[in-house]
């Protein structure tokens, strides 16, 4: 059994960590944070829920000590601040920039050989500056966005035939941004048939604006953005790992030549597994996923451009 550290005690590294205990399959569960007491409180109380969810994993919290992370398998780094109503996730990074850099060297001076899975906002920016600064194999830092991002394209399209949420296989590629992700419709099922031949194109293109937008509708309800769903998605990433399932996400990773693109980390569908991203799958996109997905890889380029500016990397 392995052991699962997270940065950021907040909305959603709790949520992961909870997660993770919940699914029994990490012996040691790690939370930070720089606010005093919190991973520490969330830790106690979790273990306090051990009796009813059946688990054994040890859940400790602490404030601010890194060497509580050495030896752990996977850490995942949700510190850093949310959006707000109206605030795009780009809007984040002088802010969370800072923070993701000074997390990560802390994480890489106790846990050099972990596996980092970055989760903090502008998603696909941080994830870059963070293969950029660690120098670790491409394989070992990689973002979740496409995975949360998916799993929304599928409540939407869930709602509309009225099914269950595993019959469906639908998923979102590119930016993890409101203009940058591509749910690619052409490609999802239900039961094996294309969603395409059970819905009116109107349907289609209702439901993959709705998937677009699917964090801004729940930061507007919330206040903040979501933290049921991306923890969700960042655990069964980390289950995968840990039990070496080998499925496949689109996750957020570094490109050297597929999909067309260079030097950028942006969500593809890889297999995840005990080797973290272990093969980027290249699926046939048409000509016009094709153009969307080199348009989100631009836009995605110039967010990088800004850590290019403030010398971070
Ligand atoms: P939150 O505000 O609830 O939690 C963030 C936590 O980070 C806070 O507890 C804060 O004290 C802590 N923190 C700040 N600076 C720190 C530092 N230097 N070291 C350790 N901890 C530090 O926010 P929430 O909702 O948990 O979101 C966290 C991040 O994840 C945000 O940037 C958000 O935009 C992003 N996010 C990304 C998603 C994705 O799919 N990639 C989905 C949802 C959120
Ligand atoms: C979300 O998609 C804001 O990235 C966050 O909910």
């Amino acid at each position: 059994m392995g052991k699962v550290s997270i940065i950021g005690a907040g909305n959603v590294g709790g949520t992961v960590a909870a997660a993770v205990a919940h699914f029994n399959i990490a012996s040691d569960v790690v939370l930070i944070d720089i606010k005093e007491g919190v991973a520490e409180g969330k830790a106690i109380d979790m273990m306090q829920s051990a009796q009813h969810y059946q688990f054994n994993s040890r859940v400790k919290g602490y404030t601010n000590d890194y060497s509580a992370v050495a030896e752990s398998d996977v850490i995942v780094i949700t510190s850093g601040i949310p959006r707000k109503p109206g605030m795009t996730r780009e809007e984040l990074i002088g802010v969370n920039a800072g923070i993701v850099k000074s997390v990560m060297d802390n994480c890489m001076k106790y846990a050099p050989e972990a596996y980092f899975i970055i989760v903090s906002n502008p998603m696909d920016t941080m994830t870059y500056l963070a293969v950029k600064n660690s120098k670790l194999p491409k394989n070992r830092v990689f973002g979740m966005g496409g995975a949360l991002d998916s799993s929304r394209f599928v409540y939407y399209l869930r709602e509309e035939l009225g099914c269950a949420a595993s019959d469906i296989n639908a998923m979102v590629i590119g930016g993890h941004g409101d203009t940058t992700m591509i749910p690619l419709i052409s490609k999802a099922t239900y039961k094996a048939q294309p969603v395409c031949e059970l819905l009116s194109k109107e349907k289609q293109e209702e439901i993959v604006k709705a998937t677009m937008v699917g964090g801004a509708t729940l930061t507007k309800y919330l206040g903040t953005s979501a933290w049921y769903a991306p923890g969700a998605s960042v655990a069964a990433m980390v289950k995968s790992i840990l039990l070496d399932e080998k499925k496949v996400f689109p996750t957020c990773t570094y490109l050297e030549g597929e999909y067309g693109q260079n030097d950028i980390c942006i969500g593809v569908p890889a297999v995840i597994g005990k080797g973290g991203v272990e093969k980027i799958i290249d699926i046939n996109l048409n000509e016009e996923e094709k153009a969307l997905f080199a348009a989100s890889a631009e836009a995605v380029n110039k967010t990088n451009n800004v850590l290019r500016e403030m010398k971070l990397v």
